[in-house]
């Protein structure tokens, strides 16, 4: 397949590298350019624009199997976000209206997902989301959907769960540094899956997604905060973290739900590598010992 990836960060990085692994002709776009080295040396060929930017890119290719959107506001207010995300996907509908690839794969969140009940949740679940950047990427959901019921583009909605992995995971990073708090009782659900089974997930989602179809991408087992650290606590010896005030949101309204992952598991046949959190965790605790960094 010949694909393009729209945002070779921490999750587009790996996931270009492992198509190219698998065979395929890799495209991988980021705004700076800062990682080229890095793509050249996982087989990918790197692009760089601004997804933004409404004129479209001279350089990029044609015909195209499969295309893939996993580019992040990570920085910037809400006005970044909107631009990013749903002015960003408006201009790659534009870009590849002409002559669409035969899959398109964007990675939404969980975030769309406003309960607050700790109920389970699954695709056709109400989604109502908490927060103005949730409901911006509800937007952006709308659009791919729209797009793939009126003019058949093949959009496939991908909403991931809180994403960790090698050198990411705020909650251990901040129990690792004698930071974390356990907020009021520490009974808040946290839905989380392994950067590894992000890729195993779009990789799947490419294959055999269908297109105008929404599947949750998280592991088996939403936890309760107080669960997590008691694990983190038990396994790397250290004591648990005190208890604090209830959480607050800041930017992002907090919700409590158990996200399924039945449909990616059930009907696209995806198996996680890192089934919960323990061996995502044992893995990366296992990575830092190595390394000398614990
Ligand atoms: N992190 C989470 O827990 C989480 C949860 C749910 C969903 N997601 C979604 O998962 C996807 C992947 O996230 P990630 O953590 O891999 O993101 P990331 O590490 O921040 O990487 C984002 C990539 O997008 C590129 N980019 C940003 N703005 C751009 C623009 N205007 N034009 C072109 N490229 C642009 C960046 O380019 P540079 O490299 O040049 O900066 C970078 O390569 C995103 O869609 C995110 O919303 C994340």
């Amino acid at each position: 397949m010949r694909v393009l990836i729209f945002g070779c960060g921490y999750v587009g990085l790996p996931l270009g590298a492992e198509l190219a692994r698998l065979g395929h002709e890799v495209f991988g776009l980021t705004r700076s350019g800062r990682r080229d080295a890095e793509l050249r040396a996982c087989g990918v060929e790197p692009l760089t624009a601004d997804i933004t930017r409404s004129d479209e890119p001279d350089a990029l290719p044609r015909m195209l199997d499969w295309v893939v959107n996993t580019v992040s506001s990570n920085r910037g207010g809400l006005e970044d976000y909107r631009k990013v995300y749903l002015g960003g996907t408006r201009n790659l509908l534009a870009w590849l209206g002409a002559a669409p690839p035969k899959k398109f794969v964007y990675t939404s969140s969980t975030s769309v997902y406003g309960q607050t009940d700790g109920s389970v949740v699954k695709e056709s679940s109400r989604t109502e989301p908490a927060d103005e950047p949730g409901r911006v990427l509800a937007q952006t959901e709308g659009l791919l959907l729209d797009a793939a019921r009126d003019r058949k583009f093949p959009a496939i909605i991908l909403r991931v769960a809180g994403i960790y992995g090698p050198g990411r995971g705020h909650l251990f990073q901040q129990f690792l540094k004698d930071q974390a708090r356990i907020p009021g009782r520490g009974e808040r659900l946290l839905n989380m899956i392994h950067r590894d089974d992000v890729v195993a997930s779009l990789v799947t989602a490419l294959r055999s997604g269908q297109p105008g179809e929404i599947y949750n991408a998280v592991d088996d087992e939403p936890v309760p905060q107080i669960h997590f650290f008691r694990w983190l606590s038990e396994t790397l010896g250290k004591n648990m973290p005190p208890f604090g005030p209830e959480e607050e949101g800041g930017k992002r309204t907090l919700t409590n739900k158990r996200v399924s992952n039945r449909k990616l598991r059930m009907e696209l046949g995806c198996v996680l590598r890192y089934p919960t959190f323990r061996q995502g965790y044992t893995a990366e605790v296992q990575r830092l010992q190595d390394a000398g960094e614990l």
